[in-house]
């Protein structure tokens, strides 16, 4: 499996142009292909980058970090998934920490954009975790896991990225261990083997994501149970992700 290397901007850069100039440095300078680099913009740049880029966004994949559960109508101010389609789409994070704690976001509402990205080809990267160190991780998996994924059938199930995020790491430069990390990846891995069996479960691919670094990467990447990493802050710093990208392609 392809280690999976994925840029979640957030709400950031403050101005296409930044974004254009990452994309830009990426296209010139990360030319291998052993990583899957999948780049998460905020919505408004999406237009501009791929016009940008042309066929040089094939390059990459690309992700939306939301999606709206109806396919149209009077929902004011959010964004379809024939939208992020006609942007050639193919990801979308659902579940991200920031969206469950800061904006609200319910299970019921995560399982609703699954189940919409799913049928409509884009595949979610469920983002779950404990909010804070000491937490029961099992606790926080089980209930985020199992409300998430619920009456979802195997094949859909088979389709999705996990992204184990656990809260207090994120954005805080205290990143987890890869020890507890692959403990949790077990217990992910347990969860849904119960709701598909082992053998889909193998191929889901998890990634771990919290306060990723080039100074910390190849701890996470270079364990087999971790598929790969979700990447914030370091991410905007295009160096900076230069260097988590050529850990991840020489592993
Ligand atoms: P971080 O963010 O790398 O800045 O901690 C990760 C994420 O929120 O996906």
């Amino acid at each position: 499996m392809k280690k999976i290397i994925a840029a979640n901007w957030k709400m950031n850069p403050e101005s296409a142009k930044e974004a254009e100039k990452i994309v830009k440095f990426l296209v010139e300078s990360y030319t291998e292909k052993n990583v899957q680099l999948i780049l998460f913009p905020p919505f408004v740049y999406f237009c501009r980058l791929r016009d940008e880029l042309d066929n040089d966004a094939d390059k990459f994949d690309w992700g939306a970090q939301d999606i709206f559960w109806e396919e149209s109508g009077a929902y004011t101010g959010e964004i379809s998934s024939a939208m992020l389609k006609s942007f050639w789409v193919q990801y979308v994070i659902i579940g991200h920490s920031e969206r469950r704690w800061k904006l609200g976001e319910t299970d019921e509402i995560i399982n609703k954009k699954i189940k919409t990205a799913l049928e409509n080809g884009i595949t979610p990267i469920l983002a779950v975790g404990e909010k804070e160190k000491g937490d029961s991780v099992e606790k926080f998996l089980e209930d985020q896991l199992c409300k998430g994924l619920e009456d979802l059938d195997e094949k859909q199930i088979s389709k999705i990225i996990i992204a184990y995020e656990p809260v207090w790491a994120i954005g805080t430069g205290s990143a987890d261990n890869p020890e507890d990390t692959i403990k949790a990846v077990r217990i992910i891995k347990d969860i849904i083997g119960k709701m598909v069996g082992k053998e889909i479960t193998d191929k889901i691919p998890v990634l771990y994501g919290g306060s990723v670094t080039s100074e910390n990467a190849r701890d996470f990447l270079s364990e087999k149970e971790i598929n790969g990493a979700l990447v914030g802050g370091a991410s905007l710093n295009k160096e900076e992700f230069l260097k988590i990208l050529n850990i991840a392609e020489k592993l």
